[in-house]
């Protein structure tokens, strides 16, 4: 088992964690060292270049069909599944004693995610709410850490919040992006863009969100790629006494589905998970 790495100390302000839960959104200049974004952006790049998860459903475009053998925004599921070092640095050690901060002691690491837009590329992410690709049976309060390993920008595609937009517990209204079934993003349908904020960061900064905070990131107009690492943190989720319909769900038909659905991905998937959950069963990493 690989040993996380010695517990940062990073101690939210009193005011830090009310904005947080009043706005559904907060801002760090700094969540890891610079070097260690250097290190993490060696093990991203050659993550990407190998696109690894391809075929388990893990690695897919965001944006587009998925046609072809290079997405237009690709996003990429638990890299440290394949780059286990990952956990060595500190990102998730940082990240989860701040997720206690704000979710409390039930806490727990749900999974890690990056999408890298590359330069140049006119993709956006859309407005959406994470909890949009959740099970709409349950309330969930998962926090999303975003941390860009560059500076973010407005325009390299820095994330953009809606304030307050957390506090409803019906999740938007929602379609597939282009209201195309073989999209595997979705877009909301009810955004208020005049009460959007803008968070450009320092590498290694982060964004914290809340899984119903409405979001978006603009494309890229620069020539460097913008990577983004992002950390899932998790509390039980509540059972709705009525559970809400996602109709943007309904005849999915996503390549990223289609890959899941074969038997050797179903195969890796689920041993990968098995493994996972033994480790947060036995309290180890
Ligand atoms: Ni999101």
């Amino acid at each position: 088992m690989i040993k996380l790495a010695d517990q940062p100390t990073i101690q939210l302000t009193r005011d830090q964690i009310e904005f947080y839960h009043n706005e559904g959104y907060l801002v760090l200049d700094k969540l890891v060292d610079e070097d260690e974004v250097d290190r993490m952006r060696e093990v991203y790049d050659r993550l990407f270049e190998s696109q690894a998860g391809r075929n388990n459903g893990g690695f897919f475009d965001l944006g587009s069909r998925d046609e072809g053998d290079k997405p237009a925004l690709p996003q990429m599921m638990n890299p440290s599944r394949y780059a286990p070092e990952i956990e060595q640095f500190t990102f998730r050690a940082a990240a989860a004693q701040i997720a206690r901060q704000l979710q409390g002691p039930l806490s727990y690491f749900r999974q890690d995610l990056a999408i890298c837009k590359p330069p140049g590329s006119k993709a956006h992410t859309p407005w959406h709410q994470d909890a949009g690709y959740n099970d709409p049976a349950f309330d969930y309060d998962n926090i999303n850490f975003w941390v860009p390993l560059q500076p973010a920008t407005l325009e390299n595609g820095c994330l953009q919040f809606i304030p307050k937009s957390h506090l409803q517990k019906d999740i938007l209204p929602h379609h597939r992006m282009n209201h195309d079934p073989k999209i595997e993003a979705i877009e909301c349908e009810q955004v208020d863009l005049d009460k959007a904020v803008a968070c450009p960061l320092p590498p290694g900064g982060c964004t914290i969100h809340h899984a119903r905070t409405l979001h978006y990131a603009g494309p890229n107009s620069t020539d460097q790629p913008r990577r983004a690492y992002i950390l899932e943190f998790e509390v039980p989720p509540h059972k709705r006494d009525k559970p809400q319909d996602f109709p943007w769900n309904h005849g999915r038909d996503t390549r990223r589905i289609r890959t899941y659905s074969t038997f050797s991905a179903k195969l890796s998937n689920k041993l990968f998970n098995l493994r996972k959950n033994a480790g947060k069963w036995f309290g180890a990493k």
